[in-house]
């Protein structure tokens, strides 16, 4: 006989702390099962539906194993049924296997339809029940961990300020926000384009007392030269043909609030000279005009290129980097988010599918493997964008990867230095090939809770195959 062992990542102690129910009034097969499975889980068993539902109360357990017949209709699934509704309403987190007749796969599916984890036929092969329990333990702690997760993602991101990122790299940029935001500081914001430096602003002006002022935002890169000084400090009427008025620049719009100077580092050098002159001294002169104003403005800028580089280059002047970025806010480029990917992905698939009132609710498994291994040269807009593009377009409930932009599949998931044989790194096509297909099959696993009915429909292999494919990817031992 076959023995299988599924790793559930539990030490032999942890196992035996969870609890599994046998519901069966077949004596013999509920008592093989509970012998077989005693010395690894804390076994219940019961023999008709309110001995069932009487233990599940009091024990709550995270797998049970459950007979469609029972007492008193053995011979019907009614009570089967009512015993699966009556347990998913009091825990909808707990895995019910279904222990079915061979010609009762309608009643199966039904099951399944009405959440239960999986179904099993009988009668029961102890080792091959063993590995689906172990996996629907080991994704009941997966689920937890991720309502974990989720309840912390609220409690420490950056959600209020519309900012996802749990890696280390962006709880360091939360904490900072929440540390400096306060002072008068002026902050300095460097990343890539698309990173969120924008939002960063935005969230230092919300996090400080300022925030009942304005936010002022102007691009400095945007503006034409010639309009820039006034645009930021304002001028006087008659100072230029064209100036009708005494305008007022962004500046002394942002008195009290906050000035986001983006692309500073596109600032000509003789108006570096003016700004400084003006964050030295807190005065400024409109264009045309004698007059001394104050202003009592915070100052954030950003910028996407390398402003050290630029400074040494004369670009960007040294005095003006030092009064602008007393302190410097790092943001991260997604590639380097790990799983924040994932993160950002489920919440712009959210936001968007209830925008356009669309049923899309996950992304199938290449979809992922495309999002994990995407290099992101556009950061969040980017991936925001192909999200946005992808919920437009998508006519099922899944994101596919060509929803997202991913036109060849699979060989495009993989960087060329990966695919070529002779880079080095040993990496051949096959174990590219390979790599994707444990990935697939790991994602879409997670997606459909670790069900193998559901996970082999969708990747269109059978049952069996899949088993042989976790097999061989070492998910399960054989
Ligand atoms: N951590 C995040 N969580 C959620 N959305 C984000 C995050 N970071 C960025 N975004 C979104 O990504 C897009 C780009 O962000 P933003 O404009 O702030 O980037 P940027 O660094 O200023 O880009 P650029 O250098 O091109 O000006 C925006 O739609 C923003 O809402
Ligand atoms: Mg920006």
């Amino acid at each position: 006989m076959t023995t299988y062992a599924v790793s559930d990542n539990l030490t032999p102690k942890e196992r035996l702390l969870e609890k599994i129910l046998i519901v069966d009034d077949n004596m013999v097969i509920c008592t093989q099962l509970k012998w077989g499975l005693a010395d690894e889980y804390t076994v219940f068993q019961a023999g008709d539906a309110s001995e069932a539902l009487e233990l599940f109360k009091e024990h709550n357990p995270r797998v049970v194993v459950l007979d469609l017949g029972l007492p008193p209709h053995e011979n019907t699934e009614v009570e089967g049924f009512r015993c699966l509704g009556e347990m998913l309403n009091m825990n909808p987190a707990s895995k019910i296997i279904m222990l079915t007749g061979n010609d009762e796969r309608h009643n199966a599916l039904k099951a399944i339809s009405m959440g239960a984890y999986d179904f099993y036929p009988k009668p029961p092969c102890l080792n091959e029940l063993k590995v689906i329990i172990s996996r629907a333990i080991h994704l009941a702690n997966i689920e937890e961990q991720n309502r974990q997760l989720q309840r912390s993602i609220e409690i420490t991101s950056g959600d209020s300020w519309g900012m996802i990122g749990q890696c280390a790299e962006m709880q360091k940029v939360f904490a900072n926000i929440k540390k400096v935001a306060s002072t008068n500081v002026p902050i300095f914001i460097a990343g890539e384009s698309g990173t969120g430096k924008e939002l960063v602003a935005r969230a230092l002006h919300d996090a400080s007392s300022r925030n009942k002022k304005e936010f002022v935002a102007v691009n400095c890169g945007a503006i034409p030269e010639n309009l820039l000084e006034s645009e930021l400090f304002g001028h006087e009427k008659g100072s230029f043909t064209g100036a009708h008025a005494t305008v007022q620049g962004k500046f002394q719009q942002a008195d009290k609030g906050t000035l986001f100077l983006d692309e500073i580092a596109e600032l000509p050098l003789n108006l570096q000279v003016k700004l400084l002159r003006v964050l030295q001294e807190g005065v400024l002169q409109r264009v045309g005009g004698r007059e001394n104003i104050s202003i009592d403005t915070r100052t954030v800028c950003a910028t996407n290129i390398d402003i050290n580089a630029a400074v040494k280059e004369g670009r960007f002047r040294e005095d003006l980097f030092y009064r602008v970025g007393v302190i410097v806010i790092n943001l991260p480029p997604l590639r380097e988010r790990g799983d924040d990917v994932i993160l950002l992905s489920n919440f712009y698939l959210k936001l968007f599918s209830e925008e356009y009132n669309k049923r899309v609710r996950r992304f199938s498994g290449s979809a992922l493997a495309f999002l994990k291994l995407h290099p992101w040269p556009g950061n969040v807009r980017e991936l925001r964008n192909r999200i946005q593009r992808a919920v437009i377009m998508c006519e099922s409930r899944a994101i596919e990867a060509v929803d997202l932009g991913c036109e060849q599949l699979p060989l495009e998931f993989f960087p060329t230095s990966e695919l070529n044989m002779n880079n080095g790194t040993g990496t051949t096509l096959r174990e590219a090939k390979d790599q994707l297909e444990r990935e697939m099959i790991v994602t879409e696993m997670e997606q459909q809770d670790g069900n193998i009915m559901k996970t082999a429909e969708i990747l269109g292999v059978s049952r069996p195959t899949l088993y042989g494919l976790l097999k061989k990817h070492g998910l399960i031992n054989a």
